[in-house]
């Protein structure tokens, strides 16, 4: 490795010579030891994958990205943004990677690169008790008004199946909470987002329901961008963790086995 690094400097100073414009900053910067940073981009509104707790931002993620950036010797911080900002975050570099309880879709595989799953998620309905919406099969027959949060999969495919097919109308959210909220005060009639924030947010709220038939089942993986020279480093750092027991012990953490 040093002696790699020597020729590389010895190549670099003798390149710089002949072109007479040594690049002097970029010879010495490859000798510099300062840790990189692995920068998570999420959507802290997401409980219990990620999630504030006072000051802190919490959660299965965040604590699977922190014991990723562990494993390859790098500084860990915590980006939080709008959840459709995470994918253009990633796009043009300004985070590592994003992991945010996200899905993996076709669509998305265009834009960035996914790891290996880690976990998976269920798109569910919640509704308020005694509401007329029984199943998923009710949402079908049209009329009613859903709320989700913005860019998510929840929003992506209640907008393609039903708002689309004039079936119902979609109301976006900033925040899966907010959606709730809007549940609440009578403002819609049911929200679809994934089962685990679900259960957070009926467990928060009187008179919620969360409807026994699933709407979609999906994988969760971590998003970077494409070309990324990162990626095996960490979907290798990720498949260790997932075999070594540490994934499931994080999410024993957050998720309890009933
Ligand atoms: N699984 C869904 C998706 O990928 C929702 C993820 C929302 N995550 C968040 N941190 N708000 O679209």
């Amino acid at each position: 490795m040093k002696k790699f690094l020597a020729m590389l400097l010895a190549s670099v100073m003798v390149l710089g010579v002949a072109a007479c414009s040594a690049p002097v900053e970029e010879a010495t910067d490859t000798t510099t030891e300062t840790k990189e940073t692995l920068i998570m981009g999420t959507n802290a509104e997401f409980p219990p994958y990620e999630y504030h707790e006072g000051d802190a931002i919490v959660g299965i993620d965040a604590e699977v990205a922190a014991a990723i950036a562990e494993k390859l010797g790098m500084d860990f911080k915590i980006e939080d943004m709008a959840f459709d900002s995470i994918i253009p975050a990633v796009q043009a570099g300004k985070v590592t990677m994003g992991m945010a309880g996200m899905t993996v879709t076709e669509e998305r595989l265009l834009e960035v690169d996914f790891t290996d799953t880690y976990a998976t998620g269920v798109q569910v309905v919640i509704v308020k008790e005694g509401s007329a919406i029984t199943s998923v099969d009710t949402l079908f027959e049209g009329g009613y008004t859903i709320g989700v949060q913005t860019g998510t999969t929840g929003d992506l495919y209640s907008t393609w199946d039903l708002e689309d097919e004039g079936l119902a109308t979609v109301e976006r959210y900033n925040k899966g909470a907010d959606a709730v909220q809007a549940l609440v005060t009578d403002k819609i009639d049911c929200v679809i987002i994934d089962n685990e924030p679900a259960k957070a947010f009926v467990a928060e709220n009187e008179g919620l329901a969360i409807l026994d038939t699933e709407y979609a089942v999906e994988d969760y993986a971590i998003c970077m961008a494409k070309e990324n020279p990162l990626y095996d480093d960490v979907n290798n750092a990720l498949k260790e963790l997932i075999a070594d027991g540490t994934v499931q012990a994080i999410v024993d953490k957050y998720i309890n086995a009933n």
